[in-house]
């Protein structure tokens, strides 16, 4: 009987374990035997192998964060690291892995396969940013837990008219950003892709509304808008400036950890389980490196290497529909 190995690896993200939980019974179901690797490619240097059945996954469809654990391993990016990965593979005699994770974790799954491992990527990040799938496990629930917060926050910033500066993930990226302030219905949404005139598009919008009788104030900022031309180091620089140039009292909550955390939404379940199922076919048939992806509403997949090199972009038609509609 072959053997197939899953495992997690970065930052975890709720709806990974609806993808471990099919990948090991869909595996099973192909008459695979299934492996668990705690702690990601770390696990892998380490030889930490779960030996796993059906009734193993029982119990966590629902729950966020990973049954398996996850780690960013610098170990395994050395060659001694690598190769110690390798021998735990051999010795257990794993000759398929399915790797959920982001797009650092896929370029390690290459290097596996350049080594006579069966790979598969499953894209798992709340950051929504990996190249060649419209959808990543645990964008939407991370989203939902934005907005939930942000109306909360919305709530207090209207009793006292304030503005609410809200600080939400996305190293690189303002997927979450912009669906968050879109369903929230945030002032003005600052994210890395677009830049903007903090006069002009934050403070004159601002007083704008105020001029039209609006009294308090969201204001939603991707953690990747701070950096090199941006003209604040963080989020309480900004409320500091609306409170200086405006005269509006502001509070910035940076809402962290919170949302990559919290039992995954109904779509993350569901996609990830699509995901998982897919990935476990396509390891059963030992093909060539593949991407498990999400296109025009279907889950699908495609070379590893090629969904890598494909371009992610941001959606600025719906930011523009965003801006417009808020007010
Ligand atoms: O999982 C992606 C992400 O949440 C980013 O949005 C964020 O910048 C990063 O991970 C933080 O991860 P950690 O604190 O675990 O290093």
């Amino acid at each position: 009987m072959r053997t197939i190995g899953v495992l997690t690896s970065g930052g975890d993200a709720p709806g990974m374990n609806a993808a471990i939980r099919a990948v090991v019974r869909g595996g099973i179901l192909q008459g695979l035997n299934v492996v668990g690797i705690g702690h990601g490619y770390q696990g892998l240097v380490e030889g930490e192998i779960i030996p796993l059945e059906m009734r193993s996954v029982s119990g966590h469809l629902h729950r966020g964060g990973t049954l398996l654990a996850t780690a960013r391993s610098a170990d395994f990016m050395t060659e001694q690291g690598f190769a110690r990965a390798l021998a735990t593979l051999q010795d257990n005699g794993i000759d398929g892995l399915a790797v959920i994770g982001g797009d650092g974790s896929y370029r390690g799954a290459l290097e596996l396969a350049k080594a006579g491992i069966h790979v598969v990527g499953l894209p798992g990040t709340i950051d929504n940013d990996i190249p060649g799938t419209e959808y990543t496990i645990g964008f939407d629930t991370a989203v939902n837990t934005c907005v939930e917060l942000s109306d909360k926050l919305r709530d207090t910033a209207q009793s006292h008219e304030r503005c609410s500066v809200i600080e939400v993930m996305g190293r690189h990226c303002g997927n979450i950003a912009l669906a968050a302030g879109l369903a929230c219905g945030a002032t003005a949404i600052l994210v890395p892709e677009i830049t903007v005139d903090f006069e002009q598009d934050v403070l004159a919008r601002i007083d704008e509304t105020r001029s039209t009788g609006k009294r308090h104030f969201i204001l939603i900022v991707s953690e990747g808008v701070f950096g090199e031309g941006f003209p604040f180091k963080d989020s309480a620089e900004i409320a500091g400036a609306v409170t200086e140039r405006l005269g509006i009292p502001a509070r910035t909550t940076v809402l962290g950890h919170v949302q990559r955390g919290g039992n995954p939404s109904a779509r993350d379940r569901i996609i990830a389980a699509e995901m998982g199922y897919l990935a476990a076919e396509l390891l059963s048939r030992k093909g060539t490196p593949r991407a498990v992806c999400y296109q025009d509403g279907r889950v699908c997949d495609r070379d590893l290497a090629q969904a890598l090199a494909m371009p992610k972009p941001f959606d600025f038609e719906q930011y523009r529909m965003a801006m417009a509609v808020s007010g």
